[in-house]
């Protein structure tokens, strides 16, 4: 199993602070049962992460988990958001950086609609496929401000959808969990990940006794 979302890197995003919180979330994740982390920090205006910043990160804690003797196979990747701010200096530049599967993470702006600007997601993830990778739209179930049409429409231009562990039990909320609901109803998710950000995540999902494989 491969957990294809996770912030345990240290120091690069509001996920892990510190090297030995980032082993803490890799053991959480290898008891979980996955043997393999996409380490998708965020590229948004607060955090301007470039590849070369993630993959820096992503050698450290590989080495960290392999002192420590922690079974867990990483991946650099990155989470971009749909903005004006990031997303189109990530395209002029070249930075992305796909998962296996030449799978790119995309996210649009969690509460304010208003944040994507002129950016239209339908457009950018035409674009995307016409590179040659496939978008896989992080979290849908957290956009509150979508209706049911248009995550179909994203659906239309070829998104994938990954619901994030802990949706549906209420880790975001009453209203996130009955939009991931309504969501799984229509069967319009194609992968799951953790979203692991710290240790408050791993303790809700003990919670309820997750377990990946
Ligand atoms: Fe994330």
């Amino acid at each position: 199993m491969i957990d294809c979302h996770c912030h345990i890197l240290p120091g690069v995003d509001d996920g892990a602070t510190c090297l030995a919180e980032s082993v803490l979330l890799a053991r959480y994740q290898v008891k979980w049962g996955f043997r393999k982390a996409v380490c998708t920090s965020h590229r948004v205006g607060k955090y301007p992460n470039t590849p070369d910043d993630v993959k820096r990160a992503c050698d450290l804690l590989r080495d960290e988990l392999s002192k420590e003797g922690v079974p867990l196979e990483l991946e650099p990747s990155m989470e971009y958001r749909l903005i004006p701010e990031t997303w189109p200096e990530t395209l002029e530049k070249g930075w992305l950086l796909p998962w296996e599967g030449n799978h790119i993470l995309i996210e649009l702006p969690i509460h304010k609609a208003s944040r994507i600007g002129n950016i239209v997601p339908e457009d950018e993830i035409e674009r995307l496929i016409d590179m040659g990778f496939q978008p896989v739209l992080a979290h849908p179930e957290r956009y509150l401000y979508l209706d049911m049409d248009r995550y179909l429409s994203f659906k239309e231009a070829g998104a994938l959808f990954q619901r994030n562990i802990g949706s549906l039990e209420g880790l975001y909320g009453e209203a996130v969990s009955v939009r991931a609901e309504a969501l799984l109803t229509e069967g319009l998710y194609d992968l799951i990940g953790t979203d692991l950000h710290n240790e408050r995540y791993a303790a809700f999902f003990d919670s309820f006794g997750f377990k990946a494989g």
